[in-house]
């Protein structure tokens, strides 16, 4: 089970008091160690999440052409990078035989389609990377147009702000300003990046809907979906873990990706994960077939990228970097998600990292 974090005793407490010190720590390390948190944010509505995933099962269950007509959307063209980069293979290769990802060597493209919806103000001033910085475009069918852009607009706005919570409260335990990272976010393209998996084609165990991989983002956050079906891994165990939300309460899933790796030096590690058909997916497909017959059959995730601004100069943080280089002496070794050789963080523009982590997932030409 991954570390709790409570985000109101951050939001309720002052900054300095030994809660929040205490809660802020936790954090961090959780981070550290499993590269993922569960986070408690009571102003999370189960509902709005709900009322978000009814809007997307009813996008995605639309015919082929009206999909085709939206330019936001992405279908099966994500391909896991990791099948092709040597050192996310050298990776694969030292977990137990039993804990690795199921096989990505092929290099299917996921079978997915990805909404993108941006969330966030754009950058005042004119950036190096325009067509990261793109703007929205609302569905047209007459079923879905009027209530798009409010429903998307409410949960991206939750789920922003327990993330940025998130990023205020990691840099807190890191010994950092609080703003930090929300500071070098403040103009990011952040996402609300719905997939959608269509589960009457796609309902075989061991079936991958996403291949093992790591995100290109700063924070990613997830609401609850529907179906099972996510494994991410532990840092400290290089052991596969289940993601299961607890049953009752409102809660999200943080995972840290690259640009957290880049920003510290590789003491927070961006987290691995795939999305499969697993056992609880399919016992979750027939269950909902009995309950809710009506209702299209489509796994979406409830998907938030958080970045930092395109134009913010990319560059480990000294004392994170200290900090890294230190632990991995004392470690002497590394853990089993640790690749055999140093990676090395150049300097660079955010802009540039993203466009060259979309070149190898196929996002951009
Ligand atoms: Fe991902």
């Amino acid at each position: 089970m991954l570390p709790i974090i409570d985000l109101d005793i951050y939001r309720s407490q002052p900054l300095g008091s030994p809660a929040v010190v205490a809660e802020c720590t936790k954090a961090a390390e959780a981070l550290i160690t499993y590269g993922a948190l569960l986070l408690q944010d009571s102003r999370v509505s189960e509902d709005d999440n709900a009322t978000f995933l009814d809007l997307l099962e009813d996008y995605f269950s639309q015919p082929l052409f009206e999909l085709q007509k939206t330019s936001a959307l992405k279908s099966n063209t994500e391909k896991p990078k990791c099948a092709v980069d040597e050192p996310c293979l050298r990776v694969i290769a030292r977990l137990e035989p039993d804990q690795r990802p199921l096989d990505i060597s092929a290099h299917q493209p996921d079978p997915k389609c990805r909404f993108f919806w941006r969330m966030g103000d754009m950058p005042p001033y004119k950036t190096q990377f325009p067509a990261l910085n793109a703007s929205n475009v609302v569905p047209q069918a007459e079923s879905l147009k009027d209530r798009w852009p409010s429903i998307m607009g409410k949960w991206g706005s939750a789920m922003k702000s327990a993330v940025e919570g998130v990023a205020q409260m990691a840099a807190v335990g890191l010994g950092l300003p609080r703003e930090t990272f929300t500071d070098a976010g403040r103009y990011g393209p952040h996402l609300l990046a719905p997939t959608a998996s269509d589960l009457v084609k796609y309902d075989k165990k061991d079936i991958i809907l996403a291949g093992f991989h790591t995100d290109l983002n700063f924070l990613t956050i997830h609401g609850r979906s529907r179906y099972p079906g996510l494994h991410i891994w532990a840092r400290n165990t290089g052991k596969r873990i289940l993601v299961q939300f607890p049953p009752t309460g409102r809660y999200l899933l943080v995972q840290a990706g690259k640009q957290l790796e880049h920003l510290s030096g590789g003491l927070i590690k961006a987290g691995y994960h795939e999305v499969v058909v697993n056992e609880a997916t399919i016992a979750t497909i027939q269950r909902r077939k009995v309950e809710y017959p009506d209702r299209p059959l489509i796994r979406i995730s409830s998907t938030f990228f958080w970045h930092l601004s395109s134009d913010y100069d990319l560059a480990p943080i000294p004392s994170l970097a200290k900090r890294s280089s230190d632990t991995n002496v004392q470690n002497k070794g590394r853990g089993l998600l640790e690749d055999s050789e140093d990676p090395i963080y150049e300097p660079m523009k955010v802009g540039q990292q993203v466009q060259d982590e979309l070149k190898h997932i196929e996002l951009m030409a």
